[in-house]
């Protein structure tokens, strides 16, 4: 009889602090903790990336410093750079500008009040590398998006312009 009534105590003793937590977690006796989850600075869905700190400096090196004018390309158009260009212009360009940069992509019947342009003639072909490089980086305003996050690196980007040359026959 004693060791059924110390078994009792013991299974007591386990089980009341058990119930009794199982009764927070499951918010039966609900308790508002202070959680400063909601004052951090997040941002919130749709809303653009927060500025980088003042005087950070990216790590594959300055795409553009202002007052330098336009960057010089740093690549070599071998092929290997031109495979790249292209598989990179097929994913992000020819929708728009078309497979031969002739501003007939698939999608450019859609913009009506500016559509894409033709990349074999005007500025795209005057224009230097580094302009080119810009606008890819940048977009315009009111027409073309900014690609640099789809082509987080800047060779990315100068692969295209690479490849782009290419179709042009430079
Ligand atoms: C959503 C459609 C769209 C996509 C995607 C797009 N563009 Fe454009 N792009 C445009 C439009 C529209 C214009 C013309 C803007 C205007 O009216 O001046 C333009 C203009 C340009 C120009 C300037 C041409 C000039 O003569 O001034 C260049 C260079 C260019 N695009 C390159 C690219 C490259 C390279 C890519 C891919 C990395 C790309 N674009 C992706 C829509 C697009």
């Amino acid at each position: 009889m004693a060791v059924l009534k110390r078994l009792f105590i013991v299974l007591g003793l386990v089980t009341v602090p058990l119930l009794l937590g199982l009764l927070f977690t499951y918010d039966v006796l609900k308790i508002e903790w202070i959680s400063f989850m909601e004052i951090q600075p997040s941002f919130n869905a749709q809303e653009d990336p927060l500025p980088l700190p003042p005087r950070s400096i990216p790590v594959q090196g300055a795409a553009y410093v202002p007052e330098l004018g336009a960057p010089v390309n740093p690549l070599v158009a071998d092929e290997a750079s031109l495979a790249r260009g292209k598989e990179q212009y097929e994913i992000n360009c020819q929708i728009c500008h078309g497979a031969n940069a002739d501003g007939k992509g698939p999608f450019a019947v859609y913009l009506r009040t500016r559509p894409p342009v033709s990349l074999l003639e005007g500025n795209a072909l005057t224009g230097s590398d580094g302009a080119m490089f810009l606008t890819i980086t940048n977009g315009i305003e009111g027409a073309m998006p900014s690609l640099k996050e789809n082509l987080p690196e800047p060779n990315m980007r100068w692969d295209i312009v690479n490849y782009i040359r290419s179709l042009q026959g430079k």
